[in-house]
């Protein structure tokens, strides 16, 4: 569905990915996973539109996407529920869920109840401004919004970032019905060990490259993951 071609990103002279490759199939969760500064940011915001890769090609079913605009590609069904919420902190929730239906004509209501439905704690505050939700109500606002978009792919920076121990179960749950739903599911985390129990396969990014790739399964049991992204000897 979404092909990552010999991608290459610079920040000036910097070279934050060195040419990658990553392939996400219909209907997969797809894990990315590595330390801090090792790219996986810069992927996202490359597939999204954000950033312009110096070369590669991105393409979303055979269709090349690599020099389309990054508000054009939302209407494209690839969403990005960025690293650090980024609500708007003083609309409403429900404002919020609206923007991320922005510049489509059709009713939105159908969209707004769904999202209700699967967070019914954005139900109860939808007039509350965004401000004062809590870091985790944040976070399903963010993905909410993301939601509004009706993604094809669903890309997810960081989702369970500075969340307690519950939340993040919560988190991760909630993704695993957005993905049951239909949704093609594209997941950065830092927490390894639940992305790789969600995940159908999974990537290792090292500064700037592709270390491995694989089965999540497999890669959870390889000793090199096992040491360097779930904490064991
Ligand atoms: N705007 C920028 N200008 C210059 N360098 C940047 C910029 N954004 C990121 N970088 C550099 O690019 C590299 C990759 O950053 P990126 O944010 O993609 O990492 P990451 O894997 O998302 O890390 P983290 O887990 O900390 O979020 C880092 O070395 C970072 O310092
Ligand atoms: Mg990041």
């Amino acid at each position: 569905m979404l092909r990552v071609a010999d991608l290459h990103v610079h920040y000036g002279s910097i070279e934050a990915l060195k040419g990658i490759d990553l392939e996400v199939r219909e209907g997969e969760i797809v894990a990315l996973i590595g330390g801090n500064g090792a790219g996986k940011t810069t992927t996202l915001k490359t597939i999204s539109g954000l950033l312009r890769p110096t070369s590669g090609r991105i393409t979303l079913w055979d269709r090349d996407l690599t020099q389309v605009p990054a508000y054009r590609l939302s209407h494209e069904g690839i969403v990005h529920v960025p690293e650090g919420r980024r609500c708007f902190p003083r609309m409403s929730v429900r404002e919020n869920l609206l923007l991320g239906a922005w510049g489509r004509k059709t009713d939105v209501s159908a969209d707004l109840g769904r999202v209700f439905s699967l967070f019914p704690r954005l139900a109860e505050r939808s007039n509350q401004v965004a401000m004062s939700l809590s870091g985790g109500e944040q976070q399903m606002l963010a993905i909410g919004r993301g939601l509004m978009g009706r993604p094809k792919i669903l890309m997810l920076d960081e989702p369970s970032m500075g969340l307690g121990p519950m939340l993040v179960k919560l988190i991760f749950q909630l993704i695993t019905e957005i993905h049951e739903a239909g949704a093609t599911i594209l997941l950065v985390e830092q927490n390894a060990r639940m992305a790789l129990a969600i995940a159908d396969r999974a990537y290792v990014l090292e500064s700037g490259r592709m270390v491995l790739e694989g089965a999540a399964s497999d890669l959870a049991q390889n000793p090199a993951v096992r040491r360097s992204y779930l904490g064991e000897k």
